[in-house]
């Protein structure tokens, strides 16, 4: 065993348990029973606060109480998109020894840090007891699974990243073909000023975390699939011409946004092209749920496509539930996880998340034509692990990134390109 300061504290904590039963007339043996009930809720935390996210996890929640109805749900999420302000928090619960019983993290790089930090348990065993290892593709198996095989979360969902909502009546009033997909990101920004010298907000964005994720999708469409993937796994040069390339997109396209962006969260920036105050938003899939909420219709009132340069790729992210280490009572945190990776729960949360069930033993035709695309899509395209969204990167490297990504964007100006590539280059170290 490896001794952290944590397993020190847990020891100290044992040690005077042991002395207030001998004091009580207990006996050691008899500890650990009492603690195991000793509460009746499940703590569990997400960033799903407010709005069509919330509404996502009432659905489930619904489920859970259906499944476990002895169980309390007890809501423990902090406010912030993508996670932005959860995963700080998170981080100093964790380090202070109050973790939530279970807490959201995506798939991939993102778990690293929490498996290193001993704050998340081994769940292989629930994939064998719950039936899992076959019912989640394969690809996503490995992405949860670590060297020697080990797997510390239930997947809930699998969102795709690299999609752009456009509002096709404040296009056609400006010329522009509502129906088009854009091969490039050079074709894109000619109908961004257009849009421009038309007085429209050409593209919506927020605060940084939608920064990031609108460089991602160009780092993307500028490079493709295979050397995208390079930036994660070291094979892309970051100082190389064509990433010089990319982040000047990435400066282009900053400059056909809103003003006010530090302070929207995605929420308000894809209102933005519902209520056709811009004509486009890039943002993941989760945006579907924004447009499903306000009655719009796929293909008449908002139009859904790939973010230019992208079409054929999938830019993957999964949310996944862990049990956090030392914790009271695993029983209740092994029925939220029963019930997150069940039929009925799948089924239920996605049908509102806008997400596409991890399992794969449902039936398709169960969901929403835009759902439906996103299936095929991830079924058929080349995939590629999200930036923003904690596939492709732990969390010390994606807020290294924000950081620089905050600088070059600031509030007023840009910073050089130059500057921004040498810091985003400093982050592989
Ligand atoms: C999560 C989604 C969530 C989005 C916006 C992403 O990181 O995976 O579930 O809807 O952030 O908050």
């Amino acid at each position: 065993m490896r001794v952290t300061r944590r397993t020190t504290a847990a020891v100290a904590t044992a040690v005077a348990l042991i002395m207030t039963l001998a004091a009580c007339g207990g006996t050691p043996g008899e500890a650990a029973a009492p603690s195991v009930r000793n509460h009746t809720n499940v703590s569990v935390y997400t960033w799903w606060a407010a709005g069509v996210e919330k509404t996502g996890l009432d659905a489930l929640v619904t489920v859970f109480e259906e499944q476990h109805p002895d169980i309390e749900f007890k809501n423990d999420s902090v406010t912030g998109g993508g996670g932005s302000a959860a995963k700080d928090n998170l981080q100093s619960r964790l380090e202070n020894q109050n973790p939530p019983d279970t807490f959201l993290v995506h798939a991939g790089a993102e778990l690293d840090d929490y498996i290193k930090g001993g704050y998340v348990q081994d769940v292989s065993g629930l994939y064998k007891k719950f039936g899992l290892t076959d019912v989640f593709p394969k690809d996503l198996i490995r992405q949860l699974s670590t060297d020697d095989g080990k797997i510390y979360s239930v997947p809930s969902n699998i969102h795709r990243a690299n999609m752009m909502w456009a509002n096709p009546k404040v296009l056609q009033d400006n010329g522009i073909d509502p129906s088009a997909e854009y091969d490039s990101i050079d074709a894109f920004i000619a109908d961004l000023d257009k849009l421009e010298q038309a007085g429209v907000t050409p593209l919506s964005v927020g605060t940084t975390w939608t920064q990031v994720h609108l460089l991602e999708t160009v780092l993307l469409g500028t490079l493709g699939p295979d050397a995208y993937s390079g930036l994660w796994d070291g094979t892309t040069d970051w100082t190389s011409l064509e990433v010089t390339t990319a982040l000047q997109n990435f400066k282009t396209l900053m400059s056909y946004t809103n003003a006010d962006r530090s302070n929207l969260d995605w929420p308000e920036a894809t209102q933005m092209v519902i209520d056709g105050d811009a004509a486009f938003n890039i943002m993941g899939d989760w945006a579907v749920s924004a447009f499903d909420e306000a009655e719009m219709k796929l293909g008449t009132d908002y139009v859904a496509v790939p973010a230019p340069g992208t079409a054929g790729t999938f830019d993957f992210l999964a949310d996944s539930f862990t049990m956090s280490a030392n914790i009271l009572d695993p029983e209740n945190t092994e029925a939220w996880l029963e019930t997150v990776s069940s039929v009925e729960g799948q089924v239920t949360f996605n049908k509102i998340k806008g997400s596409i069930p991890a399992r794969t033993d449902i039936d398709r035709d169960e969901f929403t034509e835009y759902q439906r695309m996103a299936i095929k899509s991830f079924d058929e395209d080349t995939i590629v692990s999200s930036l923003a969204h904690g596939a492709a990167v732990p969390v010390s490297r994606l807020n290294a990134i924000t950081e620089a990504t905050n600088d070059f964007v600031g509030d007023n100006g840009h910073q050089d390109v130059a500057t921004f590539q040498a810091a985003l280059a400093a982050t592989t170290n």
